[in-house]
């Protein structure tokens, strides 16, 4: 069964049909970068536009970053503050006539990985941990999915949350290298681990990608390992949580 699996992030909207089954992408992935500003009616345009490109009139998953409950948006977070209270599926349905399930970004990617991927048959409290504009949280216990937890904005100091100081576009800001910016993660990664005591910790995101760039920097007393689907793990997560409905 295919799916059509969408990622918004801060900066590009991704989609692919996945194949339920295998977490396989079946097409290619297609990008359109994020709208700016990112209000509801232009990035509910650029969704229109991806499931056009595709030609797909089934069921759309979609992973969405800010916390949500049952398909609506509790906070702007770094899209745009129109976001706040909007119901997402159905104004994405009101557009394109597809159906939708929208779930957490990072809630999204963290199924992919447990299902198919670093996290697969891994018992005990896993945490999928996405870098990229946000610092996005999965929290799974044997498998099964907590939502909505929001780990990126543990505070650091000063009122200002840990997502301001080591997401990924906190590193293009302050224009770190990545051993520097793996240095932040690791002050960050102990501090979820203390929090938390997981027995692994999946890092996903753009970041995943370039792991091994900052990885000798890390050094936590928990099993840290990059996302195997790297940053397709939204995209596949997403139409798995259609599936089944998570929501
Ligand atoms: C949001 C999260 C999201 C993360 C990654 C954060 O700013 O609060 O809900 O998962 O960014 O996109």
């Amino acid at each position: 069964m295919e799916i059509l699996g969408i990622d918004i992030g801060g900066t590009g909207i991704k989609g692919a049909l996945v194949d339920i089954k295998t977490g396989k992408l079946t097409t290619n992935k297609h990008r359109i970068p994020t709208p700016n500003p990112a209000t509801p009616e232009s990035v509910a345009s650029t969704i229109q536009e991806l499931v056009n490109h595709f030609n797909w009139k089934g069921l759309v998953g979609c992973g969405f970053p800010t916390p949500l409950q049952h398909g609506k948006c509790l906070t702007g977070g770094n899209l745009h503050e129109d976001w706040k209270n909007t119901q997402v599926d159905t104004l994405f349905k009101a557009k394109t006539g597809n159906d939708f399930s929208v779930v957490n970004d990072a809630d999204a990617a963290g199924l992919a990985e447990i299902n198919f991927g670093a996290g697969k048959d891994v018992k005990g409290t896993v945490i999928m941990i996405t870098l990229g504009t946000g610092i996005g949280s999965g929290l799974f216990l044997d498998g099964k999915l907590i939502p909505n937890t929001e780990f990126g904005h543990v505070l650091y100091k000063n009122g200002e949350i840990f997502e301001k100081y080591a997401s990924d576009s906190a590193r293009k800001r302050d224009g770190l290298t990545r051993k520097e910016w793996g240095k932040r993660l690791n002050k960050y990664f102990n501090h979820i681990n203390l929090l938390v005591s997981p027995d692994l910790i999946i890092v996903g995101g753009g970041a995943s990608k370039k792991f091994e760039k900052f990885e000798t920097k890390i050094n936590v007393g928990v099993k840290i390992v990059p996302a195997k689907a790297e940053n397709e793990a939204g995209i596949i997560g997403a139409a798995m949580a259609a599936k089944y409905q998570i929501k």
